[in-house]
């Protein structure tokens, strides 16, 4: 696998282009891990940096999928909180990798990638996720990239301390007509800056943030900084772009107003397993309008009081097993019972019970 990819790069090298498995910034500056606390070293055994990556949560980094050809959760390890490849931060072992099933080598499409960690990333002022975009940036945009790819090209080592660099967004269709020979996708982002300033080899699977959100991954470019575009993984193609939310109707199938999601925000220590913290938040594009079937809800400050007459509605199945949830909103009165016995009914499952 490692022959196969030397192959695949000094092939790409010879055609001008190439999938940037080991990029760095080229014109960047020094930057501190506390500003980009998100960011992710991936290493080999012999602790040596082949891509970045992103804390996107305790358990995943996010990251490119040409990063991983012939790499397997035993062979590598991810390190964070430090801004210097030769010293400090947190190592973790990998339990799985997730390349995106439909990705390309030789397109480089859909490259995208997760990475599990065994255990839990402990977080703190150096080390944190960062969130991922739901929306495309707007051409022009600002973008920040940073990484530990080659400040020059061609050249052998990268640099200990972490770079990062300002780069602009470019309208899709401007950078398939620059670069009209390759598979430039609506699910690619296209930087460029001046002549000396961009991507490089080592710095591919890295994030490219706009405001602090993740909008690209490095995937690929002509090396390096020759005034051609970088080209990333959209961010926001594979995250929840149709999410909408509808309220201000009881019918699934009519009426209400639509709002697009724009941002998904999970419990920070929300826990898919015993389904501890089990809440989270969506933000919608721009302002909910509020009618007289369209009102907030308050929040509870208090515990109700055992055997309280409570309400719940929903859309949710009738019977179970079924297939088809009802069209029409369904409420439902209940009593509170006690946590203790609630506890003794629910024996043996491995959930936190905060209310029954
Ligand atoms: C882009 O943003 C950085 C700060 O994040 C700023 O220093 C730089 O001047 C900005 N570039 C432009 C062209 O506005
Ligand atoms: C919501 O998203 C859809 C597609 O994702 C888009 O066509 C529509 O214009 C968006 N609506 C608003 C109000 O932005
Ligand atoms: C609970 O309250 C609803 C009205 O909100 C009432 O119709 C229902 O009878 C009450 N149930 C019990 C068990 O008190």
């Amino acid at each position: 696998m490692k022959n196969k990819y030397l192959v695949i790069v000094l092939s790409y090298a010879l055609s001008l282009i190439n999938a940037f498995p080991n990029e760095r910034i080229v014109g960047g500056q020094p930057a501190s891990i506390s500003t980009y606390p998100y960011q992710a070293s991936l290493r080999s055994m012999s602790n040596t940096h082949f891509c970045g990556g992103s804390i996107i949560s305790d358990e995943w980094i996010l990251t490119a999928a040409h990063c991983l050809p012939g790499r397997t959760a035993r062979n590598m390890f991810v390190v964070v909180g430090t801004n210097s490849l030769n010293s400090g931060g947190s190592r973790y072992t990998v339990s799985e990798i997730i390349s995106h099933p439909n990705y390309n080598e030789d397109s480089n499409v859909n490259d995208i990638a997760l990475i599990k960690i065994s255990g839990k990333i402990v977080f703190g002022p150096n080390v944190k996720p960062v969130r991922l975009s739901l929306d495309y940036p707007p051409t022009g945009s600002n973008l920040t990239l940073t990484g530990w790819g080659l400040q020059a090209y061609p050249s052998d080592s990268l640099p200990n301390i972490l770079q990062f660099i300002n780069l602009y967004s470019i309208d899709i269709e401007h950078c398939k007509s620059i670069l009209f020979s390759f598979p430039i996708t609506s699910n690619h982002l296209c930087t460029v800056h001046s002549k000396g300033k961009g991507a490089c080899q080592g710095d591919s699977g890295g994030p490219l943030v706009y405001n602090d959100i993740q909008v690209g991954i490095v995937s690929w470019g002509i090396p390096c900084a020759k005034g051609f575009p970088d080209i990333f993984t959209s961010v926001s193609s594979f995250t929840a772009t149709t999410l909408e939310v509808v309220v201000g109707t009881n019918s699934l199938s009519s009426g209400g107003t639509r709002y697009n999601v724009t941002q998904l925000i999970l419990h920070p220590k929300y826990n898919n397993k015993n389904l501890a913290n089990d809440l989270g938040l969506l933000k919608v594009l721009g302002t909910v309008t509020f009618g007289s079937n369209i009102k907030s809800i308050q929040l509870s400050t208090d515990y109700p009081p055992h055997g309280a007459n409570l309400t719940l509605s929903g859309w949710g199945l009738q019977a179970h097993p079924s297939d088809t949830i009802p069209d029409i909103l369904h409420y439902l009165h209940g009593n509170s019972i006690r946590i203790s016995y609630c506890r003794w009914l629910l024996r043996g499952y491995p959930v936190t019970i905060i209310y029954c």
